[in-house]
């Protein structure tokens, strides 16, 4: 057996609008958990398939669709009109690299899918010998997907669309997943044969169990126990389902591997996310994209990190916000910090409340307690920013830079008008408007003189 035979060909259809989402944006374009649903899908895909033996049929916002799974080596299929699922399936016959072998069939809008479940189908389909295996599942309420009519070898022989449906039919609970593996000769040959439906005027690839039965070849099911995974989405409301599941599911293994997550159901951690042992999560926390949390740290409640790496024993405080940066261990952040991108905080540096931070690099030790704004700048090792600090990093047409040496003092309500130049060991006095360089252990002071005018506020009050 060559590698190419033992593998699939997954084919994943991505092309549909998604009219039932209510958007401009094509539906496998939307989120969850951080990644776009088309995205999971390929995910699963490549943990049973190489690339070049995935194709994507894309039609709305192919373009974006396409430009966003570039680089991974997976074929494309344009369908440039959405004329139903047994269509998309017709135009990727040209991209498709083989027309032997097995061919697994992926919808775009199943982004649960567990790499296990695949796997589960690939045996499943060769135990059983038929010519396509579907994985079915019971469902409450079915409302919406296609039923399965199973004979009493529990042979699929027809997949009924919810839009045609008999009210019999209705109250069949087995519903189609949209999961399939196909014989890949007889599959090609089937599908030429799907017609229009004669309600919504697609060809639904549903359509192929009974054309498939009509020529005597029999179609099995594998029934999946955990409907959840199979969930399409169709509305923004099993969206949000699907988030919620996902966000469980990683809540939930994070908490197995030694995460504390207080209140886990108001947590929001996306799928990419690593967090070290011993770490505690406070409620309403979100950490999101790429981000890295390492052990022994805390996270106060609120916080926002998105593509974030925190070494270990770092301490956010509440409703802190940190975007792009690195933060070295022992640091102690907020509350009510903010660090826009490209950020890096040395070890054991210290950022209290309402301190912003933008392209800025913080040496070991470095603190700065309250009310500043340090932008474009380098700070270096135990230097201290005084409260209500100010970097004027902008004059209007470029922005320039700031660079303090280490274990200097800026005095509160520092305004350093860049680009400037701090010593190492220099001092500012508090107040100063700073337009010079300041040497190695200097006091700068700029700043108007103290007059007192003795007697004057008494003088004052006798006159009224
Ligand atoms: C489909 C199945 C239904 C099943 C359900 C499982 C059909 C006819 N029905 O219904 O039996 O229970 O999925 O979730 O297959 N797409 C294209 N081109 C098109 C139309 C759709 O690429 O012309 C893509 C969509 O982008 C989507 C996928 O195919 O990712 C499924 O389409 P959708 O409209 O969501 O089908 P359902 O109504 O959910
Ligand atoms: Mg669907």
């Amino acid at each position: 057996m060559s590698t190419h035979e033992s593998h699939p060909v997954i084919v994943i259809l991505a092309a549909g609008l998604g009219t039932r989402m209510r958007s401009r944006k094509a539906k496998v374009l939307h989120e969850a958990a951080g990644l776009t649903l088309v995205e999971h899908v390929v995910r699963s895909a490549m943990t049973l398939a190489p690339p070049d033996r995935i194709v994507v049929v894309t039609g709305h916002q192919a373009d974006q669709v396409e430009s966003l799974l570039a680089g991974r080596g997976i074929r494309f299929a344009r369908q440039t009109e959405q004329k139903g699922t047994g269509h998309a399936l017709e135009v990727c016959r040209n991209a498709v690299p083989d027309h032997e072998g097995r061919l697994i069939v992926l919808y775009g809008d199943c982004p649960l899918l567990a790499p296990s479940t695949l796997q589960a189908l690939w045996a499943h389909h060769e135990a059983a010998g038929t010519a396509a295996t579907i994985i079915s599942t019971r469902l409450d309420n079915p409302f919406g997907y296609g039923r399965c009519v199973v004979d009493e070898d529990d042979h699929v022989r027809s997949i009924v669309e919810e839009k045609v449906a008999t009210p019999e039919q209705k109250a069949i609970r087995l519903i189609n997943s949209g999961i399939y593996c196909f014989e890949a000769p007889i599959l090609w040959k089937a599908l030429g044969k799907i017609t229009p439906n004669p309600v919504s005027k697609e060809y639904y690839l549903t359509d192929i169990v009974e054309i498939l039965n009509g020529s005597g070849e029999r179609v099995s099911t594998l029934a999946h126990p955990d409907a959840s995974e199979l969930l399409g989405i169709n509305t923004r409301v099993e969206l949000a389902e699907v988030e919620t599941i996902f966000r469980t599911r990683k809540a939930r293994e994070l908490m197995l591997a030694g995460v504390t997550i207080q209140r886990p159901e108001t947590v929001q951690i996306d799928l990419d996310v690593t967090v070290g042992m011993d770490t505690v999560i406070e409620p309403f926390v979100q950490l999101v994209g790429s981000t890295t949390v390492g052990e022994d740290c805390r996270i106060g409640s609120g916080s926002i990190l998105r593509d974030t790496t925190l070494a270990s024993g770092v301490e956010i405080a509440p409703y802190t916000l940190i975007q792009n940066s690195e933060v070295a261990k022992g640091a102690s952040i907020g509350p009510f910090a903010r660090l826009r991108g490209d950020n890096y905080v040395g070890e054991n540096a210290h950022i209290g409340n309402f301190v912003e931070l933008k392209k800025t690099r913080f040496g070991a030790g470095v603190k700065a307690g309250h009310l500043a704004y340090l932008g474009d700048s380098e700070i270096g090792a135990g230097t201290n920013i005084g409260a209500g600090t100010i970097f004027c990093n902008y004059d209007g047409v470029k922005k320039h830079r700031t660079v303090i040496g280490e274990k200097a003092f800026v005095g509160s309500n520092s305004t350093l008008v860049a680009p400037a130049v701090v010593g190492d060991g220099a001092y500012i006095a508090a107040g100063s408007v700073v337009t010079e360089e300041v040497p190695a252990d200097a006091l700068a002071i700029g700043r108007g003189r103290q007059v007192n005018k003795e007697g004057w506020a008494a003088k004052k009050r006798q006159q009224r």
